[in-house]
């Protein structure tokens, strides 16, 4: 006799302190199970098509999305066209937008014939999967999400869409279409991988006897600290404080010459009390073999005229080898689309088979495809 499920409004989101505690604590076992068993897994992650990616997102995640491939951890890169429109009704620039994502993915090492890059908009089964997952989360659990607060508050509109406040529901399907078991990214998703956790949790109990269909997914912290923009503010493309992946030298040279640092000519690393040229160091760190204190240690005096003028090297020189291979795949969109097309087809496979086995789970398969 299976002991009967347990009551899924029994089912609750963990308080954030206690799941973020949990989510550190937990990292670096889950980081070497991921090296010593890449078998065991499939990370799913990805971004708006809201524009190219920047050195924050290439140091922040798709850097260790290469370290992942080449430990052979199975990838799913989800560019994430619905949700560019949780902000806006515009959908100019999305198309450009995927091209350069693509681009960027390449360029930096990502292997996408080994990998699953998709679109949401071609994908209509993992769409479908929003309907049941959005039945069992309630109105009170979507409006408590802070990373949504916190985006409403940013883009300063006054009428927040629909889609705004369900897209979590929905990035829980591009999470579990595919059963992934690990989503890189920052802090700011943890409460959405909480809220997939508890539609698959939920899910399970209620149409699969408790069984574990769909996964538990993990949030992997990746290491790096926030990059911030060249004026110290969060690095955006809206705010125009950004360096591409693939910005050309010449124009990199010129937006570090317009970074913000202070009235202290002498150059010190002190993240608390001096962020921008803490960050400069930082990002200049990054790119090279040295701590952030032993370049300052360099530059001392020189103050920030030496301070972007090394940066700009480092960047340039970290960059040049992806931005040549960037240039020369711009060539040949037709070749990088048709990795899209894949990626698309195999995501679609996937999800068709997902939505059949949920589909006959809650008894809504009538007859045979
Ligand atoms: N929300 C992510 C961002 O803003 C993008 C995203 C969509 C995503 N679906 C996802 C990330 C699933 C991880 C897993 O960049």
């Amino acid at each position: 006799m299976t002991t009967p499920p347990a009551n899924p409004d029994l089912i609750h989101l963990p308080n954030p302190t206690d799941s973020l505690k949990a989510c550190i604590q937990r990292n670096p076992a889950l980081w070497n199970e991921l090296r010593t068993e890449p078998n065991r897994f499939r990370v799913l992650t990805g971004e708006r098509t809201t524009g190219p990616l920047h050195v924050g997102h290439y140091f922040g995640s798709l850097r260790s999305r290469v370290t992942l491939q080449n430990w052979g951890v199975p990838l799913f890169l989800v560019l994430a066209d619905y949700q560019a429109i949780t902000d806006r009704h515009a959908t100019a620039g999305i198309r450009e937008s995927v091209e350069a994502i693509l681009l960027d993915y390449l360029a930096i090492g990502l292997d996408l014939e080994k990998s699953t890059p998709f679109t949401h908009s071609m994908v209509p089964a993992l769409n479908q999967l929003v309907l049941p997952f959005l039945s069992v989360v309630s109105m009170a659990e979507l409006q408590r999400n802070p990373t949504v607060k916190e985006e409403i508050a940013l883009s300063g509109t006054k009428s927040v869409s629909g889609l705004m406040m369900t897209y979590p529901a929905h990035q829980a399907a591009d999470i579990l279409y595919c059963h992934g078991n690990v989503v890189p990214g920052g802090k700011d998703q943890l409460p959405h991988v909480e809220l997939t956790r508890l539609i698959a949790r939920r899910l399970n109990n209620l149409y699969f006897d408790g069984r574990p269909y769909f996964p538990e997914t993990e949030l992997l912290l990746s290491e790096t600290p926030m990059l911030l923009g060249l004026d110290g503010r969060k690095m955006s493309k809206s705010l125009n404080n950004a360096i591409y992946i693939g910005t050309a030298e010449e124009d990199t040279a010129r937006l570090i010459k317009t970074a913000k640092t202070d009235s202290d000519r002498h150059i010190t690393y002190e993240p608390a009390t001096r962020p921008e040229v803490s960050n400069l160091l930082l990002l200049c760190s990054l790119c090279t073999d040295e701590t952030p204190d032993q370049i300052a240690s360099q530059i001392g005096d020189g103050g920030a005229v030496a301070l972007k003028k090394r940066l700009t090297e480092a960047v340039n020189e970290y960059f040049r080898p992806m931005r040549a291979r960037r240039r020369e795949l711009s060539k040949d969109m037709g070749y990088v689309l048709s990795l899209l097309k894949r990626g698309n087809d195999r995501a679609n496979e996937i999800a068709d088979r997902t939505l059949a086995e949920l589909r006959i789970a809650m008894k809504m398969s009538y007859y045979s495809p």
